[in-house]
């Protein structure tokens, strides 16, 4: 999934030459999956048409106060949209824009809406050489940047007047990558490396027959899902499953075994801040796997079966500062028996999978867990679907994550 995928964003045009690049700032959102809404000064309509951005951003294009309709005039409401972003950008922002800013002048309806926003605002200045670098906006910019506004830099180049050097408004694709870096820097594991397993493991007991499970891995690739949108950089390692991830903030690997998923464990765990075991690992293995397919008549009747590693107590045995957490699956006195395991392999938190509701579990698209931490009482959440468990299992490791370390 892109970065913008999901997010709101509200794009303030206001009248300069730079203007005539919007649509294809605008598309460069859209292309990722966001939605975007934008508004224009009066005066940017000199340099892009309405038409060309209400036609890229798939939205009405509004710039003044009421919506003209001969007879049912409409007030186009600027705290309903400066609501509405999750964050407002302001590109190209002219002179006269953002003195206005600065001012709080409220002379159109992009002003209004800048004036009325509660969400981070970016400002994309697009000025001539000169009038960028007069003092006065210079201090604007300063101002715009106490008030809470990043101000992106500006790019160096050729300028509408002839003159050469800094004021130009960056490129689109810049100013998206730049909007991208700043916003993953201030999400709660942006930097962190988050190590999750998950899904089945299979051992096999011939190239075509195995030992496995019916564990779908969907709970491990929502708390991947989750980590991603949170900022962190994620390592999946994952078991044989059908689950399907495409986010850029996640690596995937896969693994057959659990020695496979044991190896791969162990060279990212150094590294992690945080490493979540969700896999449902085969307990026991085949002493060894037939290298051709054992053929119905042989005299085959056992299997001799030896323990596969337990890549979360060893993980726990070496662990330094990772916050590492466990699943529990138990059938009786499911609370004491996952607080012994949470001891016995050294976690910081273990999350308990009730078996006692039948829509919740292994297979399905629910769980209902009990999130468990040493000298703390457990917190038992309602069924819900596995998306919102890892939202709920996130929440709960932030805070403590962040006491921790
Ligand atoms: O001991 P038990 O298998 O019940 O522990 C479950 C937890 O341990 C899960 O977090 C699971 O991912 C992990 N585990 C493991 N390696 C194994 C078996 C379980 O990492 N071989």
């Amino acid at each position: 999934m892109s970065f913008f995928h999901g997010k709101r964003i509200l794009l303030g045009v206001s009248g300069g030459i730079a203007a005539y690049k919007t649509p294809e700032l605008v598309r460069a959102f859209i292309k990722q999956g966001a939605e975007v809404r934008v508004i224009m000064t009066p005066s940017s309509k000199d340099f892009v048409t309405p038409l060309s951005l209400a036609t890229v951003s798939n939205n009405p294009v509004y710039s003044s106060f009421i919506a003209v309709d001969q007879d049912n005039p409409l007030w186009n409401n600027h705290v309903e949209m400066a609501l509405w972003a999750d964050f407002m950008l302001i590109a190209p922002a002219t002179s006269n824009t953002i003195s206005s800013m600065v001012h709080a002048r409220c002379t159109n309806l992009l002003l209004a809406a800048y004036l009325s926003s509660q969400c981070k605002v970016f400002v994309a200045p697009a000025m001539d050489l000169d009038m960028y670098s007069h003092p006065g906006n210079q201090k604007n910019l300063d101002t715009l940047v106490e008030y809470g506004v990043e101000v992106l830099p500006t790019g160096e180049g050729f300028l509408a007047s002839g003159l050469q050097g800094k004021g130009r408004m960056l490129e689109p694709l810049e100013i998206v990558s730049l909007i991208e870096k700043s916003i993953s820097k201030n999400l709660p594991l942006s930097l962190k490396k988050v190590v999750i397993t998950a899904g089945p493991t299979h051992e096999a007991i011939d190239p075509v027959r195995f030992i496995g499970n019916s564990s779908s891995g969907k709970m491990g690739f929502e708390l991947a899902k989750r980590a991603a949108n949170l900022g962190a950089e994620v390592v999946l390692i994952s078991g044989p499953t059908s689950q399907k991830v495409e986010h850029h903030n996640i690596q995937i690997e896969h693994v057959v075994s659990a020695d496979q998923m044991f190896e791969l464990s162990k060279s990212h765990f150094p590294s992690a801040s945080i490493f979540i075991a969700s896999a449902a690992v085969a307990d026991f293995k085949p002493d060894h796997s037939a290298t051709q397919k054992i053929k119905k008549g042989e005299n085959f009747n056992k299997i001799n079966l030896v323990p596969t590693p337990d890549i979360l107590a060893h993980l726990g045995s070496i662990k330094e500062n990772q916050f590492l957490v466990g699943f529990a699956l138990e059938t009786e006195n499911e609370i004491d028996n996952a607080k012994k395991k949470l001891k016995h392999k050294n976690l910081n938190a273990i999350v308990l999978n009730s078996l006692n509701d039948p829509n919740a579990g292994f297979g399905g698209d629910q769980n209902k867990i009990t999130y468990i931490q040493p000298n703390t009482a457990p917190i038992s959440f309602e069924l819900k679907s596995k998306q919102a468990v890892a939202v709920d299992i996130f929440d709960q490791i932030i805070v403590s994550y962040e006491k921790s370390s």
